[in-house]
C-alpha cells in the first residue's frame, strides 16, 4: 500500500524513488500525449487576461515557487510576484484587480499559507492552488485547484511533493503562455516533449544513488555546506540546503552563485564544502567561474552536472556527482534527485531520525 515502507528504510528513501512514477502520474492529467499539447482541468475565468502572478507558499513548496516564476516570465511574459507566507501578510501586498494568486502545499493545510490564500480572496484576487491532498481545506476554497498526484506524502522532509509541484507549475506556466498567444503550437509540442521526458530523467539520476551514498561521509563531518545554483536552478540549491538542515542539522545555505563573492565567498575554506549545481547550458560557464572563485581559496566542491560539464570541470573536484544531460526545461526536477539523495544519505552516516526529524512537523497548522 502507498502508506508502507515496503523494501525502503525509510518512507523518505521510499518517496524519493517513487518520483519517476509520480511525477509521470502528475504530467499525466496535465499533458496530452496523444495531442503533445497541454491541458488543464476546465476553469471559469479567462487566464489570458491575468496581469500579475501572486505566488505564496512555505519551505519547500515556497522553492517551487521560486522555480516557477522563471517559467511564468520566460513563457507568459506576466510579471510574478512571489513571497513567503508569513512574511507576505504582513506586508501589506499590492494586489490589483486581474491577479491570479497562486498557492502551493503538500498539505493544503498550512496555517500562514492558508491565511495569506484567504486575503488575497478577500481582495479580490483569482485563487489558483497546487496542492497534494485533494480534500484540504486550500483545495475547498479555490478558484483553480490543480492537484499533484504524489500520493501520501509521509516523510515530513517534502520531496515527490515537490518535483510533482514543479510538474504542475510548468504546465500551468505553457498553458497561460498558449491562451496568451506567445506560445506557437511548434514551441508547446517542443515544451511537452521535454516535459515528458522528464520520469525517464529521473530514473538516469536516480541510478547514481550508490555513488551519492558513497561520497556522503565526505559531507557528514562539515559544520557547514554552501549550495550554489544559478537561474532556475537557484531555488534548486535553496532546497538543497534546505533538506540537508532538516534531516542532517547541518548547518547549510543556498545562495545564487554570482552572489557568493558578496559575502558568503569569506567563509571558504577546507572545512566548508560547496555543492555546485551546474547542467550544462546557457549559464555554465557562469557557474564555472563562480567555482573557481571557490577553488582558488582552497574550497573543497561537489560539482553535480552532466558527462559533459563533468569533463570540462569536474577535476579539481573533491567530488562529482553526475546527471543525465537534460534540457534546463526540467533540469529542477532532475537536479533535485541528487541534493535530496544528498542530504539522506548524510542523515543516515550521522544515524538522525530521517522520517521524523526533531522540532519539525510534516504540517505547520499553527501560525
Ligand atoms: C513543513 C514541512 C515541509 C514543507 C512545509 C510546507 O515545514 O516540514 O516539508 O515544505 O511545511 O508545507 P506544505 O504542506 O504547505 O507544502
Amino acid at each position: 500500500a502507498a502508506t508502507e515502507k515496503g523494501n525502503y528504510r525509510h518512507y523518505m528513501q521510499k518517496e524519493i524513488f517513487e518520483q519517476p512514477t509520480v511525477v509521470a502520474q502528475t504530467l499525466g492529467s496535465y499533458l496530452r500525449r496523444d495531442e503533445v499539447s497541454v491541458a488543464l482541468p476546465q476553469f471559469d475565468f479567462d487566464i489570458s487576461s491575468i496581469k500579475r502572478v501572486t505566488i505564496v507558499a512555505c519551505g519547500t513548496s515556497f522553492y517551487a515557487g521560486m522555480v516557477a516564476k522563471y517559467w511564468f516570465e520566460q513563457f507568459a511574459r506576466v510579471p510574478v510576484d512571489i513571497d513567503v507566507a508569513s512574511e507576505f501578510r504582513y506586508r501589506e501586498p499590492v494586489l490589483e484587480d486581474g491577479g491570479l494568486a497562486l498557492f502551493i502545499s503538500q498539505s493544503g493545510e498550512t496555517a500562514d499559507t492558508l491565511a495569506a490564500l484567504r486575503h488575497c480572496k478577500e481582495k479580490g484576487q483569482t485563487i489558483a492552488v497546487v496542492v497534494n491532498v485533494p480534500t484540504s481545506t486550500m483545495a475547498r476554497e479555490a478558484d483553480l485547484l490543480l492537484p499533484t498526484h504524489a500520493g501520501p506524502e509521509i516523510g515530513v522532509a517534502s520531496t515527490k511533493a515537490f518535483t510533482c509541484q514543479l510538474a504542475v507549475l510548468a504546465a500551468l506556466a505553457a498553458h497561460m503562455a498558449v491562451k496568451k498567444g506567445l506560445m506557437s503550437r511548434e514551441q508547446e509540442h517542443e515544451v511537452v516533449t521535454h516535459l515528458l521526458e522528464a520520469p525517464a530523467c529521473l530514473n538516469s539520476a536516480l541510478d547514481h544513488d550508490d555513488d551519492i551514498a558513497a561520497m556522503a561521509h565526505l559531507i557528514a563531518p562539515a559544520r557547514d555546506v554552501l549550495y550554489l545554483g544559478r537561474g532556475q536552478d537557484y531555488p534548486l540549491a535553496l532546497e538543497g540546503a534546505l533538506k540537508l538542515k532538516e534531516i542532517s542539522y547541518i548547518h547549510a545555505e543556498g545562495y545564487a552563485s554570482g552572489e557568493m563573492k558578496h559575502g558568503p565567498i569569506a567563509l571558504i575554506d577546507d572545512d566548508v564544502p560547496v555543492i555546485v549545481l551546474a547542467p550544462s547550458g546557457p549559464l555554465f560557464e557562469k557557474s564555472i567561474s563562480n567555482m573557481e572563485e571557490v577553488r582558488a581559496r582552497g574550497g573543497k566542491i561537489v560539482l553535480i552536472s552532466d558527462a559533459k560539464g563533468l569533463e570540462e570541470a569536474g577535476e579539481g573536484c573533491m567530488a562529482t556527482i553526475e546527471m543525465p544531460r537534460v534540457h534546463p526545461l526540467i533540469a529542477p526536477l532532475v537536479y533535485a534527485i541528487p541534493v535530496q539523495l544528498l542530504a539522506y544519505h548524510v542523515a543516515c552516516v550521522k544515524g538522525t531520525d530521517v522520517d521524523q526529524p526533531r522540532n519539525l512537523a510534516k504540517s505547520v497548522t499553527v501560525e
